[in-house]
């Protein structure tokens, strides 16, 4: 639609040329985006946001209102509000065969996901990974995607089995169970305060199981380190075995982007997963996979059964476009700040109380030991009292990563987003409860 013609001759021209000045500076971050498929430097507006997506979603067939609809799935909603949920994209996205194959009623639905995809493949390599070629928004939380991958391996390798240094989450596991592959956990040690997987163990399980896959993990709670995927994926490669590591929210972290590409450099790196709404500030629901073969890609793309929700995909993407580069920079700025601000507040209760700050490695969580005292009982004080999130666990218990670890702790996380205040009000209330629980 050419505009200037229509409305030539209405307005005075140099009101018309000062109009076009405003439009052009709303459209021409979209039409760079259109273009180039890249995280801008620059958020998006919420204006912009609407506007590409109202633009997009209105490719899909459910939009043409001469369309005779007598398909079984029409795009069908019950009311505006509920379309609003899917920002439009009622179709979904994906066929039956591939999470990726473009959908003829969702022409829109798959122009976007295609736009979103190669945004976040961009946002990782520009955030660390520049060894990456190829990855996808999935429309599933971390478990579930690396359900998909290891999915894809028994389907391209014949993986029967999975090892995995030792994790007390059961997410990956049940992701693991998802897939009905034999999980062989590989014991992990206590080195000073941290807990490390027994490197020892993993050599001889990696040589003596056959037909098996490597799940490795780069950002948990302390006191578990992260593993050491550059060896990992060395050993990997000699013995030809596919590996995927889960990123889960390391890519806030320089120093675990960096980690993450040495492994892809050093040895075999089949696929790295990394979740949406830890890294990106999405909704819960999406996760990123990416990988340094397009092919393998494409066959994680095809465990997918049926058509998914487009809801977490176009999350991720506005998620991604409202941040840009430039402010995504700032929240990592913040976050290591946030984190050292959180060692220094725990050091200092530590000091008063007589515990102390846990010696591990971890960009994001900090934990400080709560021996002698009811650490599961000061977990549900902190709830109550309005802090989310702090991990307590008990000297022995599930979540340590290992069996009897010698101390209670509790753990904090600073991680992406989080403000000084939340650390402020956080630790001044942990110091408020723990005295309250010693007396
Ligand atoms: C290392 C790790 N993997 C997986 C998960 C679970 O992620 P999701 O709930 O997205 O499956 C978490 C945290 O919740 C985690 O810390």
């Amino acid at each position: 639609m050419d505009i200037d013609k229509i409305i030539e001759g209405l307005i005075p021209e140099n009101m018309l040329k000062r109009g076009q000045v405003t439009l052009s500076a709303l459209l021409q971050p979209v039409k760079d985006l259109l273009h180039q498929r890249r995280m801008p430097m620059e958020g998006f507006s919420e204006r912009q946001l609407e506007f590409l997506l109202i633009l997009l979603s209105s490719l899909d067939s459910d939009k043409d209102p001469g369309a005779a609809r007598v398909g079984e799935r029409e795009g069908r909603v019950a009311s505006p509000f509920i379309e609003r949920l899917s920002a439009g994209f009622n179709h979904g996205v994906g066929r039956s065969g591939h999470l990726t194959s473009p959908q003829p009623k969702a022409v829109g639905g798959s122009l976007m996901q295609q736009i979103a995809n190669q945004v976040a493949v961009d946002a990782i390599r520009q955030l660390g990974l520049n060894n990456i070629h190829d990855g996808i928004i999935t429309p599933l939380s971390t478990g579930m995607t690396l359900a998909m991958v290891l999915a894809s391996f028994r389907q391209e390798y014949g993986v029967k089995r999975v090892l995995y240094p030792r994790i007390d989450h059961l997410s990956p596991q049940r992701g693991i169970a998802f897939t009905g592959l034999d999980l062989v956990t590989v014991p992990t040690l206590v080195e000073g305060d941290a807990v490390v997987a027994d490197m020892g163990a993993f050599e001889t399980a990696l040589s003596s199981q056959e037909d098996c896959a490597v799940l490795a993990t780069t950002t948990f709670f302390p006191p578990r380190a992260p593993d050491p995927i550059k060896d990992i994926a060395r050993l990997c490669q000699s013995n030809d075995v596919p590996l995927v590591i889960n990123n889960a929210y390391g890519v806030q972290s320089q120093s675990i982007m960096s980690q993450v590409r040495s492994a892809i450099d050093a040895g075999r790196v089949d696929a790295v997963v990394q979740s949406t709404d830890k890294n990106f500030l999405a909704p819960v629901g999406g996760s990123i996979v990416v990988s340094p073969r397009t092919e393998t890609i494409s066959s994680i793309a095809e465990t997918y059964a049926g058509r998914a929700s487009a809801a977490p995909v176009v999350q991720a993407l506005a998620a991604l476009l409202a941040l840009g580069l430039n402010r995504y920079h700032e929240l990592m700025a913040d976050q290591v700040k946030c984190r050292a601000f959180l060692e220094d507040e725990l050091r200092a209760i530590g000091e008063k109380i007589g515990q102390s700050v846990l010696d591990v490695p971890n960009p994001i969580a900090c934990a400080i030991t709560m021996d002698g005292l009811d650490v599961v009982e000061l977990g549900s004080r902190l709830f109550n009292h309005r802090v989310t999130g702090p991990r307590a666990v008990a000297a022995g218990t599930f979540g340590s990563s290992v069996d009897a670890y010698p101390h209670s702790y509790l753990v904090m996380n600073a991680a992406i987003g989080v403000l000084e205040k939340d650390v402020q009000d956080a630790t001044t209330k942990l110091y408020k409860e723990v005295t309250n629980l010693s007396r």
